[in-house]
């Protein structure tokens, strides 16, 4: 750690005080002039020289703003971690001291803002400046970022001179919301790692944490008027084992659960409070509340009984919309909530709520009546405008997800757009202020990097680049609507998330490049030099001991069939450049003893290519995520193939060539590598050119009821020379199941002892709807297929 640190300072001084980056020894990106700050400032003045912070400095404050001192104490108690002495606070009156970190407060008029600050480094003094405490605490969160990685470490860090380049920073966010959700009612996370959580946020001064606290499978803060809450809804009696389209589903028969105490929750409070975050706390209604009901039956419409969910999705037992005891119960709850949370806002979830019991009980159906409502929909936007009437009551807004949109909006909501910006885009227009956090860009819980070779999570595709990418404010509100889109926030859904080291390499590092689209100007964003601090970066994680993910130094494995050419030419690439890539194609594990990556590899025989980047460490090399993928080369390889009916634009499998692409696909039907056929069957021609002796032909298909994705009821082979007579080669039939069944790739092979053909069709009949007792019953399914063999 130590060595590394070093070795950073040097090659940071240089750049700055030669201006010449080629020195420095690093790859290019990292010579980018820029320092390694996330997110990015808004304006960074180079002046020239070095400060030297000595072992023994002290930090100045103005007299008389106690915030001020909240923040140098933060300051100090950081330092102390790090380096075991404690640097002393003193006031500032008169001149600062020799060498010492002033902090100090500007006229409220400045234009730096509520959260802005100014940072100088000047040749015998830090001076941070900010119109509010907010500030100078982004303004220290900047300082530390100038220091070696190892001041963020516990103990690490030896109080030695510390270089700082002399710069003049002006900062202040985008966005006046820059948040991150957590999920603790999937899984559990106590208070130890909520504050861990919380740290990460401050690091990127991210200022909300919108605390998922109720759910189906757990009610997880203690509300003293309701004790059952916590004594039967925050326990399950066993949680579903691996993914939840897996069928059948599985159970680890094992009690789960656990729930803050109220102390505990007001000491989050406060520890947010000291970073300046605000805490959001989602209370559900009226959907995903099966944990609320199992505790309370009579809230619900049947009168249950029910148990903790034990399984993820959505449940259509929700609270009843017809009874008045539902919103007491409510006005207790959210009266001990208020209390709780200091901030302005609690959210009341409103998401995927299904109306299934609201349309057969007779309370809700009176409702509906009584209050001249058109229909179940309305009904749910009565249901959220008396919530807001009772936050309302204990002077707090509402925020709920973009659902609350049905049936009208409570008059003072704000909306977080999940699915989707559209439900933003509405709710800004109608002049509702609104948080934008929508799946294709702010849910971590998706895959980022290749799903083989990464833990299991929900599904999805959401790498680094792509959040970075993300724009909050839609091109299509005007400058007034624009106004309303008051920031974005990542999501983090812990369904695939047992412990928190899962959740760290989650979070991390997409809360970073979200952490530049929430605070850095929309024209400051710049991916390539994202890239080239995000080394520096990790450091500082590293020395956090944060699991965060290295998805950046994963090498990709990219073939590209050349139709013209009739080769395919594997690429292998990472998303950071100049990486050393080292690969094998002998079924041996790649490490720096491979081969390296110069060229792309021509697919002429079968082979498993392997591939990993070997990156450099202190005492030696770091071989990092070895990534596979198999190649088959048969008799078909590259041959034509005419496909008489049309496969899914979506599950294409690479495109018309993928069956005979020597591809294979895996367990994750949404690989890229399967080629789909909703509801029609599928006949594939392959003309082999000429004559040719074959001896075998299989191929592979997929089993996934839960994903609606059938074995076909009959799959055949049939051989011609001429293309126009045909004879059959085999058959094979598969029942159509009466039950979910173990999601399997199933290979079929025709064994044909030796035959000569120049054509071979494989043709699959398609169970085309799905059976009575499958929950899509009559819905079209799917046939999926990824290589034709013909060996
Ligand atoms: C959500 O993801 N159900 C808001
Ligand atoms: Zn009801």
């Amino acid at each position: 750690m130590r060595v590394a640190a070093q070795y950073l300072l040097t090659a940071v001084v240089l750049m700055w005080t030669a201006g010449c980056m080629s020195q420095t020894g690093e790859s290019p990106v990292n010579q980018t002039p820029e320092i390694s700050v996330v997110p990015q400032p808004v304006s960074v003045e180079m002046l020239g020289g070095v400060f030297t912070l000595s072992a023994t400095f002290l930090i100045q404050v103005d007299a008389d703003v106690p915030q001020a001192g909240g923040v140098a104490e933060y300051l100090a108690a950081k330092v102390e971690r790090a380096t075991g002495s404690k640097p002393a606070i003193v006031q500032l009156d008169g001149q600062p001291a020799q060498g010492a970190v002033v902090l100090r407060m500007l006229p409220a008029a400045d234009d730096l803002g509520t959260e802005g600050y100014a940072l100088r480094v000047e040749a015998d003094k830090v001076v941070i400046e900010a119109p509010q405490s907010a500030g100078l605490f982004y303004g220290v969160q900047t300082l530390l970022q100038l220091l070696p990685a190892d001041i963020q470490s516990a103990g690490q860090a030896t109080a030695a001179d510390w270089k700082i380049p002399r710069m003049s920073i002006r900062d202040w966010p985008r966005y006046p919301y820059r948040g991150m959700h957590l999920d603790v009612c999937r899984h559990f996370f106590g208070p130890e790692s909520i504050k861990r959580y919380l740290d990460l946020l401050a690091l990127h001064k991210m200022n909300t944490f919108h605390w998922h606290l109720t759910e189906d499978q757990g009610w997880r803060i203690a509300i003293e008027k309701y004790p059952r809450l916590t004594e039967v809804g925050a326990y399950r009696n066993e949680t579903l084992v691996g993914h939840y389209s897996d069928q059948p589903h599985n159970y680890d028969e094992t009690r789960y659960g656990g729930f803050y105490t109220q102390d505990e929750v007001r000491e989050i409070v406060r520890y947010a409070q000291e970073r300046f975050i605000n805490v959001i706390p989602e209370i559900e209604m009226p959907g995903h509340s099966v944990a609320a009901l199992a505790a309370y039956p009579e809230l619900s419409c049947t009168g249950g009984p029910f148990e903790t969910a034990t399984r993820w999705g959505v449940f259509e037992d929700v609270y009843c919309a017809g009874n008045d005891e539902v919103f007491a119960f409510l006005e207790g709850v959210l009266a001990e909530v208020a209390a709780l949370f200091p901030g302005p806002y609690v959210h009341i979830g409103g998401d995927e709520c299904p109306k299934v019991r609201w349309k057969e009980c007779p309370l809700c159906q009176a409702r509906i009546r009584e209050e001249g409502l058109a229909d179940e929909h309305e009904l749910q936007s009565y249901f959220i405008r008396r919530a807001e009437k009772i936050l309302e009551g204990h002077g707090k807004r509402l925020i709920g997800w973009d659902e609350i949109l049905e049936g009208g909006l409570a008059p003072n909501a704000t909306v977080m757009s999940w699915r989707g910006m559209q439900g933003g885009i509405a709710a800004a227009s109608q002049g509702h202020d609104v948080i934008m956090t929508p799946g294709s860009h702010c849910y971590f819980d998706h895959y980022q990097g290749d799903p083989g070779s990464e833990p299991r999570a929900i599904g999805g595709f959401t790498p680094l680049e792509k959040v970075y990418a993300f724009e909050p404010t839609p091109a299509e509100l005007d400058a007034q609507a624009a106004k309303h889109v008051l920031g974005a926030q990542g999501n983090v859904w812990t369904e695939y998330m047992n412990d928190f080291e899962r959740v760290e390499y989650m979070a991390l590092p997409r809360m970073c490049a979200l952490s530049e689209v929430v605070w850095s100007p929309a024209d400051a964003r710049d991916w390539d030099r994202f890239l080239g601090k995000i080394d520096r970066h990790f450091q500082r994680l590293d020395a956090l001991s944060v699991n965060y993910s290295r998805s950046l130094y994963a090498a990709k494995i990219l073939p590209e069939y050349d139709p013209q050419a009739r080769r395919t030419l594997v690429t292998l690439k990472t998303d950071l450049p100049d990486l050393a890539i080292h690969y094998t194609v002998d079924g041996t594990p790649p490490g720096p003893s491979s081969p390296r990556y110069t060229e792309p590899i021509p697919i002429d025989r079968s082979m498993t290519v392997q591939a990993a980047t070997v990156t450099p460490v202190e005492d030696g090399v770091q071989v990092e995520t070895p990534v596979t993928r198999e190649f088959f080369y048969h008799r078909g390889t590259h041959q034509q193939i005419r496909l008489g009916t049309a496969y899914a634009q979506r599950y294409s499998g690479g495109g018309d060539h993928a069956l005979l692409d020597g591809l294979r696909g895996s367990t994750s039907h949404k690989d890229g590598r399967w080629q789909g056929y909703e509801e029609v069957d599928l006949d594939a021609t392959i003309d082999l050119g000429e004559l040719t002796t074959v001896g075998r032909i299989s191929t592979h298909l997929l089993s996934e009821t839960g994903a609606w994705i059938f074995l076909p009821r009959r799959v055949e082979v049939e051989l011609s020379d001429d293309g126009e007579t045909w004879t059959s080669a085999g058959t094979e039939t598969f029942p159509v199941p009466g039950e979910h069944l173990p999601t399997e790739i199933r290979e079929v092979v025709f064994d044909l002892g030796e035959r000569s053909t120049r054509f071979v069709r494989l043709t699959a009949e398609n169970v085309a709807h799905c059976p009575a007792w499958h929950q899509g019953a009559g819905g079209k399914c799917w046939i999926f297929i990824d290589e034709i063999v013909i060996e």
